[in-house]
């Protein structure tokens, strides 16, 4: 069951760009890739302060280029509330068909993922990778999962409401586990044992089961850079440190041990460790909280990942 002294957290769309305005597009070129983008937790494809502001900023620094922002169901309401309560992996076949019939990806993309959605792209490359992925960008991604449930108040009370109640009933229950977003990537470090067994996304796109797939490790191998961003005062994602594949030492939800120190590097179970010596893993940080980057941050360590 939830352990209710946790602090209640997740994954939140506030934006806080400092400037609202754009500024003037700083750079000529096209990129040769196209881009991909995945919205997160109970935001949308589309929303103008959200993902539409993205899209915006990356068109005026690279006029021309096509974003797909990824949208899950027909129309904004159902985008949201799939990220809310769509069985992930059923998320993962259709965005895989859906960029693979995109003849504006063929040539391959960059890929920048908010939240939850990081996870999502990443699943993508491990399960799909059809057209490929160049370089994958986490922006927030609970890449070890998350620890601490839903925090209701800033978000839409209707769903957050529903999804608390339903993690009451155990992150590991099978009807939540199908139906439940949040609970697909609940790693909960007191019942791992129950979670490798249980779990339906988290743990097989991380090969933490005893079978491993080298699909999954490969394709991860093939990426040019994978770009992982950690906001410094992240409270939303507990611990934060799983942004850059950090996570509580083993059977207690309170010591964190760096990425290095984890088995999923040591042994290397999706290629993070060989990407790493490879000088393919960059680590970016963002001070604020959880996707709180400004509008100036985002054009001086985004922006140029996208033009590889
Ligand atoms: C491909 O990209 C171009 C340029 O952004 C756009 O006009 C066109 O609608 C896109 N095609 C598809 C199938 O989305
Ligand atoms: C590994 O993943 C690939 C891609 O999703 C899949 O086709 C294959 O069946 C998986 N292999 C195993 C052993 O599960
Ligand atoms: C929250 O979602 C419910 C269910 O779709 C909707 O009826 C309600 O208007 C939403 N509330 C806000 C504040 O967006
Ligand atoms: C982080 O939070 C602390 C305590 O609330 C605050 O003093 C500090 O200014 C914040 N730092 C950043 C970079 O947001």
């Amino acid at each position: 069951m939830l352990n209710k002294k946790l602090t209640l957290s997740i994954i939140l769309f506030i934006f806080s760009f400092i400037n609202y305005s754009l500024s003037a597009s700083s750079s000529d070129a096209t990129p040769i890739r196209n881009i991909v983008i995945w919205h997160g937790l109970g935001d949308s494809c589309c929303f103008p302060f959200s993902m539409g502001k993205i899209k915006d900023i990356i068109q005026n620094q690279y006029p021309g280029v096509y974003v797909k922002s990824i949208e899950i169901g027909s129309s904004i309401d159902e985008d949201v509330y799939n990220s809310w309560f769509k069985n992930v992996n059923e998320q993962i076949d259709m965005a895989c068909e859906m960029i693979k019939a995109d003849t504006n990806l063929t040539n391959g993309f960059n890929a920048v993922g908010f939240s939850q959605g990081s996870l999502f792209l990443r699943a993508f490359v491990e399960r799909c990778n059809d057209p490929p992925v160049h370089n994958l960008i986490s922006i927030g991604g609970p890449q070890n999962g998350v620890f601490g449930a839903p925090r209701c108040a800033t978000t839409n009370g209707t769903f957050c409401n529903v999804a608390r109640n339903l993690l009451e009933l155990g992150a590991y229950d099978e009807y939540v586990q199908n139906n439940l977003v949040p609970a697909e990537y609940w790693q909960d470090p007191l019942q791992y044992s129950k979670f490798l067994e249980k779990s339906i996304f988290l743990a097989d796109i991380n090969n933490m089961k005893d079978v491993k797939n080298q699909t999954y490790k490969d394709n991860l191998l093939s990426l040019n850079k994978f770009a992982l961003t950690l906001f410094l005062n992240d409270t939303i994602v507990i611990p934060r440190e799983s942004e850059h594949f950090g996570w509580y030492e083993e059977g207690q939800a309170k010591n964190i041990i760096p990425m290095e120190k984890t088995q999923l590097y040591q042994e290397d179970w999706i290629g993070i460790q060989q990407l790493d010596n490879e000088g393919k893993l960059i680590f970016l940080e963002s001070p604020g909280n959880h996707l709180q980057f400004t509008e100036q941050w985002f054009i001086e360590n985004i922006i140029p990942l996208l033009n590889e």
